[in-house]
């Protein structure tokens, strides 16, 4: 929990839930782990994979992660504000731009529509925006659908900001801003109609356990909808591609870019059942290829800057983690891909 913010009053069944969501969870991770460690002897490659470790380690790789992630949105938030979200938007995801409209903040709230395409929305529904930004797609669902959005977050300044523009907008009674992680998410099972997460999955550093919570938190047969950048299936990574990805990861504080069919794999051991997966990729590459161009121009601009100090290694690595992006797009690397998932009981149907 953050302080500073008003967090969710956790009570102790929530907590008792939380445990035992969580004790599920943690058996089957270590189940994993053990099968890849037995892989790993079987392959004799023990020195080089430290399996037990990773598991033992959870704790400390969420809160590492979670200080990644503090620190990137914290020195990009101004850079943010002035090159890619506008008041009409509040968007910290790419656009779509198709044949319907013009113009990046369109292509932006585009997103949205696209993502909501996947999923029932109605008025009073309760949507989790995980990992929510400074709020845009979550106003966004209250003003055109009448949702009620509990909006996650662990950056205080995007909590600060959907704060304010929440209480500007009067929507107070029906956006929620919250200082919660997602991969724990310290609410009562069963309080979600839609899990929503655009772009945020990237961050995690336990897809297995952000999906397991989102799984827990759903309603049954409720709908997980989420938007991510991928690696392509069968990228071919030369050293540059490879350096590129790097940067990315670095320059973004990404824990889990993956493929399309390992995440799949993951939805259903977190209890889902695959719904619709659609790659957007080339209605996105518009949007990743003026974010490389915005960086490229930044990037010139800044050699001096940094060489006075102006600029923190953070905002640096930003900039070459865009030109990355749109390297790795280019090139076939990276793909765009929305997805949508229903919750299921059981782990059988989950596997159909
Ligand atoms: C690329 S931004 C996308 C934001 C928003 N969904 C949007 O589309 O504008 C990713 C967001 O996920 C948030 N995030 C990352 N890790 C998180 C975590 N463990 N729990 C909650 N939010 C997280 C980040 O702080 C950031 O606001």
């Amino acid at each position: 929990m953050c302080a500073g913010t008003r967090c969710t009053i956790v009570t102790q069944s929530h907590c008792d839930a939380r445990r035992v969501a969580f004790r599920s969870i943690f058996a089957r991770l270590t189940s994993a782990f053990r099968e890849r460690r037995s892989t790993a002897w079987r392959n004799g490659l023990t020195k080089k994979v430290s399996v037990a470790a990773s598991c033992a380690g959870m704790d400390s790789e969420l809160r590492q992660t979670r200080a990644r992630v503090q620190a990137y949105y914290a020195h990009t938030m101004d850079d943010y504000s002035e090159f890619w979200s506008g008041p009409a938007d509040s968007a910290l995801h790419l656009g779509h731009l198709d044949a319907d409209i013009q113009g990046h903040s369109a292509s932006l709230v585009r997103t949205n529509e696209y993502l909501a395409a996947q999923v029932t929305l109605a008025p009073g529904c309760d949507v989790l925006d995980a990992g929510c930004g400074i709020g845009g797609s979550s106003v966004w669902l209250t003003q055109t659908y009448g949702c009620r959005v509990t909006a996650l977050n662990i950056v205080m300044e995007h909590l600060l900001q959907a704060k304010l523009d929440v209480r500007r907008l009067g929507l107070t009674s029906s956006v929620h801003p919250v200082c919660v992680d997602f991969h724990q998410i310290a609410m009562r099972d069963e309080s979600f109609d839609v899990v929503w997460a655009l772009e945020s999955g990237v961050h995690s550093c336990s897809r297995l356990v952000m999906y397991g919570e989102f799984s827990r938190v759903l309603r049954g047969y409720g709908h997980l909808v989420l938007a991510d950048i991928m690696i392509a299936e069968r990228a071919q990574m030369n050293r540059s591609g490879a350096l590129a990805l790097d940067a990315l990861t670095s320059g973004w504080a990404l824990s889990s870019l993956t493929t399309e069919s390992r995440m799949l794999t993951q939805l259903r051991a977190a209890g889902f059942k695959p719904i619709d997966v659609h790659d957007t990729s080339s209605l996105v590459a518009p949007s990743v290829a003026r974010l490389g161009d915005l960086a490229r121009t930044a990037a010139l601009r800044t050699d001096e800057e940094v060489a006075s100090g102006a600029w923190t290694q953070i905002r640096v690595g930003n900039i070459r983690a865009c030109i990355a992006l749109d390297e790795l797009f280019r090139e076939g690397t990276l793909r765009y891909v929305i997805m949508s998932a229903k919750k299921v009981r059981g782990q059988r149907e989950a596997a159909v």
